[in-house]
């Protein structure tokens, strides 16, 4: 790892002192210079050795070369992908100990990892709005899983009160990580949507309910330091383009970009930032949905879109939810990226119908757009 930093390093330089002292070109050209000259190089070497030889053996050695050539490039760039990838990655602090907040951590992904790191002796402070959801909390016995009734990620004052709270709490001890894990899903195809109504408060509780939180804790996680954590429950469809799932997926998507400026934003406190993308997750999140798309029924009468809306979709889709995986999933790479000193960027998790969420992300980095929008209505279960 170190070896690579340091080659890079020597060749910063070398491009630089080229570049400043002998060509006075801008170091780019003389980058690309340096790495066409042993193509060049090698090109002349081969001609010349091949001169004197009979045509047909030139042809012969050359195919060969060549496919060898490509056969390898995979493995090559594969090598130097991850030799890259490695030598790049930061190594942060871990605190095995002090507060975590979840935010939306009555139900599903959020309650989940709210009662595994409590056990694993972090003291978890689990953001609930109703006081039935902080009272169930209560009464699974866990000394380290206080609730925070009240916090709505709607309402900054009652997440200035939740700092308030953990602060006093902790006195003085460490806050190691924020989970930003309070989500809707209200969906609709694009001409059905209520504006006014859905994509507001998607938006306002999926994306600025993860920027409020974020700024109100950050003065804490920035005490602790090097080492904190911040945790984004995003969702695949924040990478995916699907069909009928927005306002859900713009305001993913809009999350996704959030987190990656705020990762960079933060690295100069070694603050770590890491985004989850789960599939499918068995929880409530379905079912919290259900009355919804009873009502979108009623404004198609005619039946517009009616590839979208139908009972063989809405079974696909209850089967879908059947094959879901368990939160464990989510709760194992939230504590990774909570307690590992090389947490990754990226955690994409879970099945969509039964096939891992990361080749859905592969597919659709890999296919045309065009070729995708052919076969992401059947793909996703949709017509
Ligand atoms: N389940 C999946 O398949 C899946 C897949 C990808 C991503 N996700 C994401 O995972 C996260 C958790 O969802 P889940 O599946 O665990 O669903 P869930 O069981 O419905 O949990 C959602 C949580 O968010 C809370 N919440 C909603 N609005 C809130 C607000 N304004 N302020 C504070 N809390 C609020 C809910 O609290 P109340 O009980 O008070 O409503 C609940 O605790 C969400 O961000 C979701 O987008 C889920």
């Amino acid at each position: 790892m170190d070896v690579l930093k340091l080659a890079f390093l020597v060749a910063r330089v070398v491009v630089k002192v080229v570049a400043r002292n002998f060509v006075k070109q801008p170091p780019i050209m003389v980058a690309s210079k340096l790495v066409l000259l042993p193509l060049v190089g090698g090109a002349t070497w081969y001609g010349l050795h091949y001169a004197s030889e009979p045509v047909h053996k030139v042809l012969i050695t050359t195919t060969f070369s060549v496919a060898l050539n490509i056969a390898f490039l995979p493995v090559v760039g594969a090598v130097l992908w991850f030799g890259l990838h490695h030598a790049i990655q930061p190594v942060y602090k871990v605190h095995n100990a002090g507060g975590v907040v979840i935010t939306g951590a009555s139900s599903g992904i959020g309650k989940d990892a709210a009662v595994s790191l409590a056990r694993k002796g972090y003291m978890v402070y689990a953001g609930v709005r109703k006081q039935t959801d902080a009272e169930a909390l209560e009464k699974l016995g866990i000394a380290s899983l206080k609730p925070v009734v009240g916090c709505d990620v709607t309402k900054q004052d009652t997440i200035n009160e939740a700092v308030k709270f953990v602060e006093k709490d902790l006195s003085g001890r460490p806050l190691v990580a924020l989970v930003n894990n309070a989500g809707i899903s209200k969906n609709a195809p694009i001409e059905l949507m209520d504006v006014d109504r859905d994509a507001k408060a998607s938006f306002d509780v999926n994306y600025s309910g993860v920027v409020r939180a974020t700024k109100a804790f950050l003065p804490l996680l920035r005490k602790t330091g090097e080492g904190a954590r911040i945790v984004q429950i995003s969702s695949v469809s924040g990478l995916l383009v699907q069909p009928d799932m927005e306002p859900y997926g713009g305001a993913k998507w809009a999350l996704e970009s959030m987190s990656g400026a705020l990762r960079r934003e933060v690295s100069r406190w070694k603050i770590s930032v890491s985004v989850i993308n789960p599939g499918m997750v068995k929880t409530d999140i379905f079912g919290k949905g259900k009355e919804h798309r009873k009502d979108l029924g009623n404004k198609d009468p005619t039946g517009l879109y009616k590839h979208l809306l139908n009972a063989a979709a809405d079974n696909q889709m209850l089967d879908a939810c059947e094959r879901a995986d368990m939160p464990q999933v989510t709760t194992d790479a939230i504590e990774h990226a909570i307690t590992s000193p090389t947490p990754q960027v990226r955690y994409v998790c879970a099945n969509i119908a039964g096939v891992p969420a990361n080749h859905w992300y592969w597919l659709q980095w890999l296919l045309p757009d065009r070729l995708m929008d052919k076969v992401s209505g059947p793909l996703f279960f949709l017509y």
